[in-house]
């Protein structure tokens, strides 16, 4: 990672998945929100390369970072791709230890993002990733300023339109998880369970080797779910992630969350189940149906091989590709790392 001593321990548990992967040769660009007197991001457009971070430093008072579209400025956007710090209050007399939120750029298109505070986007509070020329006719059209002829100039399409599945027509903002698979963590899923919304998004990122992530059973942790069952609950597939020693570019794998259920998912490569490489979506923890027991589970049994239990609706390994859904770079076009604002680590 990026050397930056204070960050690391400010952020040391939080992001211990972050801390242990190294980003190599990308750049980090610090952006200003807010600050006394301030209702702008500091700068409030930025041109970065594939793999840059976008390190955002929360200043006076209290602002969000919300991603929307060149359409709509001032409206988060929903479905695959979104993201929204939340908000983020500081105090007035606050001179350190500011909080901060990482965007990791994942391609060169334009990516929007505004305040939702109360007014702060109508006064032009809005920043953008490689908007190219449209930043100008971005804050207008957040301002109310943009003349008649700048409001057909949204036809241009927003980079991550979501599926239009993907977006429950709510207001609701969603959130992308980032789970990284692998790398310098080893075999594990970082984090490993996470609690998410119905809207969400949870985007797999492929570091070192050769992974999957594959839905499963909590009866069966390492057998994949069938992925063209007409009954029973249908799975999903990443297919093989491999991934190079030396690689900087990750691929990504992302799954809608659909309901409150727990989604239970394992890695697909030959032993790693069985030594607990599995993961979960809204686990129940306080019931016997834990995260903890769930792993316990993949290692007792060691993997497949010895599963004897049937799978509710299994139909033995998937290949790789058959449900279409392994998208690189799609909903990762944006990928939110939101360190306190989220895991609530930091001190203001
Ligand atoms: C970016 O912000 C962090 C945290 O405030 C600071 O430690 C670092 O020096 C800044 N980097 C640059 C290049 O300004
Ligand atoms: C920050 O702003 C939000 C939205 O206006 C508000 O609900 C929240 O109470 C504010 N927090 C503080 C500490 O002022
Ligand atoms: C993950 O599982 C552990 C152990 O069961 C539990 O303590 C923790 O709260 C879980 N985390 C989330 C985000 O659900
Ligand atoms: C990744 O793992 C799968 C399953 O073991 C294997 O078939 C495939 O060849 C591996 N890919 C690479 C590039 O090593
Ligand atoms: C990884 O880097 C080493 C040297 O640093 C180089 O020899 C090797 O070819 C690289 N491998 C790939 C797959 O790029
Ligand atoms: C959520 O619903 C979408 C659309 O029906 C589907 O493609 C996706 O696989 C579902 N997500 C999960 C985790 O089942
Ligand atoms: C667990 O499975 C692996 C292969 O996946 C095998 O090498 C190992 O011996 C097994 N361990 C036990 C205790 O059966
Ligand atoms: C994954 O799918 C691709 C495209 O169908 C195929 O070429 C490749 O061999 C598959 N890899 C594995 C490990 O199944």
């Amino acid at each position: 990672m990026f050397s930056m001593p204070k960050f690391s321990t400010l952020v040391a548990i939080s992001c211990l998945s972050l801390a242990v992967i190294p980003i190599a040769r990308s750049a980090v660009i610090n952006v200003t929100v807010g600050g006394t007197g301030v209702i702008a991001y500091t700068p409030n457009q930025v041109t970065a390369n594939v793999g840059d971070v976008i390190q955002f430093v929360f200043k006076q008072k209290n602002h969000t970072i919300t991603r929307s579209t060149l359409a709509s400025p001032c409206s988060p956007l929903v479905g695959a791709g979104a993201f929204d710090s939340g908000f983020v209050p500081v105090d007035a007399a606050a001179t350190d230890n500011f909080r901060l939120a990482q965007l990791t750029v994942e391609d060169t298109n334009p990516i929007w993002i505004y305040c939702r505070q109360a007014g702060h986007c109508a006064q032009g509070m809005v920043f953008a990733v490689n908007p190219g020329d449209k930043f100008a006719a971005f804050q207008a059209a957040a301002t109310g300023s943009a003349s008649a002829s700048a409001a057909p100039s949204a036809t241009v399409a927003p980079t991550a339109s979501a599926p239009s599945s993907a977006a429950p027509s709510t207001t609701a903002i969603s959130n992308d998880h980032l789970v990284i698979v692998g790398g310098t963590a080893g075999n594990i899923y970082t984090p490993s369970n996470i609690t998410a919304q119905p809207g969400d998004t949870v985007t797999f990122q492929f570091h070192q080797k050769n992974h999957t992530v594959t839905a499963s059973s909590f009866q069966d942790p390492c057998r994949a779910l069938s992925l063209t069952s007409t009954s029973g609950q249908l799975g999903f597939d990443s297919g093989f992630m491999a991934v190079s020693p030396n690689a900087t570019d990750f691929p990504t794998y992302t799954i809608q969350i659909n309901d409150t259920q727990p989604i239970w998912a394992y890695c697909r490569q030959a032993g790693h189940c069985g030594t607990g490489m599995v993961f979960s979506v809204n686990a129940v923890e306080s019931g016997p149906n834990n995260f903890a027991a769930f792993q316990a589970k993949a290692i007792q049994l060691n993997g497949t091989a010895a599963a004897t239990s049937a799978s509710p609706s299994g139909t033995g390994t998937p290949s790789n590709d058959s449900n279409g859904a392994i998208l690189p770079g799609r909903s990762a076009a944006a990928m939110m790392a939101l360190l306190g604002a989220v895991v609530g680590s930091m001190v203001l």
